[in-house]
């Protein structure tokens, strides 16, 4: 790594990749760097400081990532050699999606330096126990420790993609561009028990792309989710319904505080 200034932008739904983050940023800047984590949904890509190293990390969904995640990437500048390196957290695979949004930063001129995925908790379908998600967390967590570490000592590595990796990287792109159509939008909308809801707010409040607005105290939902699950899993009440989850069983890998940090 040349420059030991470094930005990490990172989109987590429910808080796994967020914790990835924070470690990474904590042990680089234990290893004499400058790290700052920001949150993608409040950064425009065309602004991003092109004189730092550059972190991306992102949760794998449908073995690649959502689709506002995908166009926060696209939209990113030409990266003038700008060194980055990029990560992501899933719950079990993601078809080395990881090396493919490398290919993409390369197109852009970004070098990239380091790549990784990290599994994690799942927050999707079935949620594990705690202690599950205990043993998860116990192998995972030394794997980020060394990621940071090899990047501050210049010998990281990277996820390299393969024939067949490149096939389910263009078969999952166009499934998740299908997400934004009515259909899918309509079959996967989560449902709201309004005998639960306690009209707190929160799930507008922390929804990442601004698909819920206050209607008549209740929220409403409207045909622009990414279905990463933030409002359902932060949902003090459980109050929001979804399809994706066994039981309405959820999983937070952070508190509500730190997934609404500025
Ligand atoms: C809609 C959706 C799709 C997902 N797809 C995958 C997948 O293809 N592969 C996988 O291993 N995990 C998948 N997951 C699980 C998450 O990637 C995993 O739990 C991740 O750590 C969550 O990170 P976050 O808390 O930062 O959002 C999916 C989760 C959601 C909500």
């Amino acid at each position: 790594m040349q420059n030991k200034n470094v930005d990490i932008y990172v989109f987590s739904g429910t808080g796994n990749t967020l914790l990835i983050a924070k470690k990474i940023s904590d042990v680089l800047n234990e290893n004499s760097c400058f790290s700052k984590v920001h949150r993608m949904e409040g950064v425009n890509p065309a602004e991003i400081n092109l004189n730092s190293t550059i972190g991306i990390g992102f949760t794998v969904a449908c073995w690649n990532t959502y689709p506002f995640v995908r166009k926060w990437i696209d939209s990113l500048p030409d990266g003038k050699g700008a060194e980055v390196f990029l990560f992501n957290s899933m719950g079990d695979s993601s078809l080395k999606m990881i090396a493919h949004i490398g290919k993409i930063l390369q197109k852009k001129d970004y070098a990239v330096i380091a790549s990784a995925e990290f599994i994690m908790p799942n927050n999707f379908l079935l949620v594990e126990n705690d202690n599950k998600k205990a043993l998860k967390l116990s192998k995972t967590l030394p794997k980020v420790e060394n990621f940071a570490k090899s990047i501050a000592e210049n010998n990281s590595s990277k996820v390299k993609p393969t024939i067949i990796s490149s096939l389910f990287f263009i078969l999952t792109t166009f499934v998740i561009s299908l997400w934004k159509t009515k259909f899918s939008q309509k079959i996967a909308k989560f449902q709201l028990d309004k005998n639960k809801c306690t009209k707190c707010a929160i799930c507008s409040e922390i929804c990442p792309v601004e698909n819920i607005t206050m209607n008549g105290g209740y929220p409403a939902f409207s045909t622009k989710c990414q279905f990463c699950l933030r409002c359902v899993s932060f949902c003090p009440q459980k109050a929001i319904i979804s399809r994706f989850l066994y039981k309405n069983k959820t999983h937070t890998g952070l508190p509500l505080g730190d997934i609404k940090w500025k």
